[in-house]
């Protein structure tokens, strides 16, 4: 019988130049496919003597099992590297910094009511909270504004239906609040200041449709505008850090306080308006059941933006509300 061992070597030639398993499927052919060299070979002890036979059969055997073995070795050597390939591409380097975790920061608008609840606060005034969306009676009766009334009209408030509006301003929250006190028996003094969201159809560099303010509210039996003016002036000092800084009244008209008053404060040499005030109006006491010859009470409305645009030193009020975090994240320590 021919001899078959060159089929050993030429088998591991034509492995080790094969680098993919599909041209290694292709050169295992030659030797264990249908008509491959090893396959012939076995069909050919067909045709020896029956003692030929065994012994023909063992010899390729032999050689049938050292092509296998190449071929097993090829076949996972051309695997690991793949492997190895693959790895390399995607390998990671543990010595780069870890991406920083982006956590949120608190709204500047959030921020300054939460300093301003805390300084109200540490003068006894309690917070106090109201409905965003109001009935008529709240956001205009109870508070003695006429049917006439500008802020009444379509074209300044967002009507909900015929009997609801979005709150023009806080001051509602004082007719709920002082409800509220009566219901469960008590008795003034009322101390509270109500923050929160107000409407109104309004949109330029210094107004949105939706800002907020903060109301205040002080009843007792002998309270005075020299109260008020000490409470926000004091208030105002210590918002914005400054000794030096005064409030001046301008007589006024608001329905529900009477007398009223703008509140002006001292700014970089001249005077800005930051709200309204006044001592509470008898109607309005009178709707609540407190007796007004028994009772006073001053109450002022504070633009809570424009108290944050001072303090920050932002010159667009939209800026608070375009959610661009260039502008965000500089308030987020
Ligand atoms: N509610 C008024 C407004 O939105 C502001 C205001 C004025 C509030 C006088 C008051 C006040 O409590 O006494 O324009």
């Amino acid at each position: 019988m021919e001899n078959l061992d060159h089929l050993i070597t030429e088998s591991q030639a034509d492995f080790a130049a094969c680098d993919n398993t599909t041209a290694l499927d292709d050169a295992k052919a030659k030797y264990l496919g249908k008509t491959g060299a090893l396959t012939s070979a076995l069909k050919g002890l067909g045709k020896l003597s029956a003692e030929e036979r065994p012994k023909a059969g063992a010899v390729i055997n032999v050689v049938k099992q050292s092509v296998e073995a190449a071929l097993n070795s090829r076949r996972e050597a051309i695997l690991d590297a793949a492997q190895a390939k693959q790895l390399a591409g995607e390998s990671l380097d543990i010595t780069l910094p870890a991406r920083a975790q982006s956590t949120g920061g608190l709204h500047p608008v959030t921020l300054t009511l939460q300093r301003i609840e805390q300084l109200f606060h540490s003068i006894g005034f309690d917070v106090a909270t109201g409905p965003e969306i109001e009935t008529d009676f709240y956001n205009f009766t109870a508070l003695n504004i006429p049917e006439n009334h500008p802020a009444r009209a379509m074209h300044d408030t967002f009507y909900v239906d015929d009997d609801h509006v979005l709150r023009t301003h806080t001051s509602p929250v004082q007719v709920h609040y002082m409800e509220d006190v009566l219901k469960d028996n008590k008795t003034p003094p009322l101390k509270i200041i109500a923050p929160g969201r107000v409407y109104r159809v309004d949109s330029d560099a210094t107004h949105s449709p939706m800002f907020h303010q903060v109301e205040g509210l002080w009843v007792d039996e002998d309270i005075s505008f020299a109260n008020l003016k000490g409470v926000v002036q004091d208030f105002l000092q210590k918002f914005f850090e400054r000794d030096d800084l005064t409030v001046r009244f301008r007589p006024s008209f608001f329905p529900f306080t009477e007398p009223s008053a703008e509140m002006d404060m001292s700014w970089n040499g001249g005077w800005l308006e930051i709200g309204g005030c006044g001592m509470v109006h008898p109607e309005v006491f009178k709707h609540v059941n407190i007796d007004s010859e028994k009772y006073q009470g001053f109450a002022f409305g504070l633009g809570v933006e424009r108290l944050a645009m001072l303090r920050y030193g932002v010159n667009d009020l939209r800026h608070f509300f375009n959610n661009d975090l260039r502008f965000l994240s500089q308030f987020s320590k």
